[in-house]
């Protein structure tokens, strides 16, 4: 791992659930811990990168020297994003991002009415984060490199692939079942236009090193030593 890979590079880092209410008091989420992102984090900034990190609701110290902006649902994880990446020149996107929200949330706590109805909730879709930063000029342009994650139950290297292709990110990150969420460590399998490769079991921390430093290989100006 040589430290200063990716000196002069400005990584953009999500992590975390989105959390996506349905009165004051509460809310749809899922089990992301954010450590891996987190790990991605420390990692580019341990590389030598300007890290921002814009993280959903997860109880994780911040990286050292790592720009931390917290965010609650995916839409307020959207409107933080997109600027930031007009500046970056990587883009990792780990987040567990919900695909639907709640319609509308209710102002006020939604109340027993006491006639026995549990009430019905309506969903509407979610920005895509990663879809749309992986569309953007810069990305286009080779000026920023966009890395997706998967989390699949089965086929995975078939989901991951088609994923790939779908958010139009040229590094897409699977990762290795059993379900890792809140665990310390993970396999990753790593999918790009050359095929695929695996990062074996190891701790998130080492999974993130090791990342870090294929990102560093595939990105035009990252490869420098
Ligand atoms: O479509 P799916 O949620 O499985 O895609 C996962 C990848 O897309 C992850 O990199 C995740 O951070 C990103 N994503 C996103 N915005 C969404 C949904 C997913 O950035 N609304």
């Amino acid at each position: 791992f040589q430290p200063k890979r990716l000196a002069g590079q400005k990584v953009l880092v999500t992590a975390g659930p989105t959390f996506e209410a349905i009165d004051p008091v509460r809310g749809i989420t899922n089990h992301s811990s954010g450590k891996m992102g987190f790990a991605i984090a420390r990692a580019a900034r341990e590389a030598g990168a300007e890290v921002t990190l814009v993280a959903g609701p997860v109880a994780l110290p911040t990286p050292r020297g790592v720009r931390r902006i917290n965010v609650v649902s995916a839409q307020n994880m959207y409107d933080a994003v997109i600027p930031l990446a007009q500046e970056a020149t990587i883009f990792i996107a780990t987040a567990a991002v919900a695909d639907w929200r709640p319609a509308s949330a209710s102002q006020e706590k939604v109340k027993k009415d006491g006639s026995g109805t549990a009430p019905t909730l309506a969903f509407a879709e979610n920005p895509d984060i990663l879809a749309t930063v992986a569309q953007s000029e810069r990305a286009h342009s080779g000026a920023l490199y966009c890395v997706g994650f998967a989390a699949e139950s089965h086929d995975l290297l078939v989901h991951a692939t088609a994923k790939r292709a779908r958010k139009g990110v040229p590094l897409l990150v699977g990762n290795i079942g059993p379900a890792t969420f809140g665990q310390d460590d993970n396999a990753l399998l790593l999918v790009d236009a050359q095929g695929h490769s695996e990062l074996p079991r190891a701790s998130k921390r080492v999974l993130a090193q090791q990342l870090i430093e294929q990102i560093a290989v595939r990105h035009p100006d990252g490869a420098k030593p």
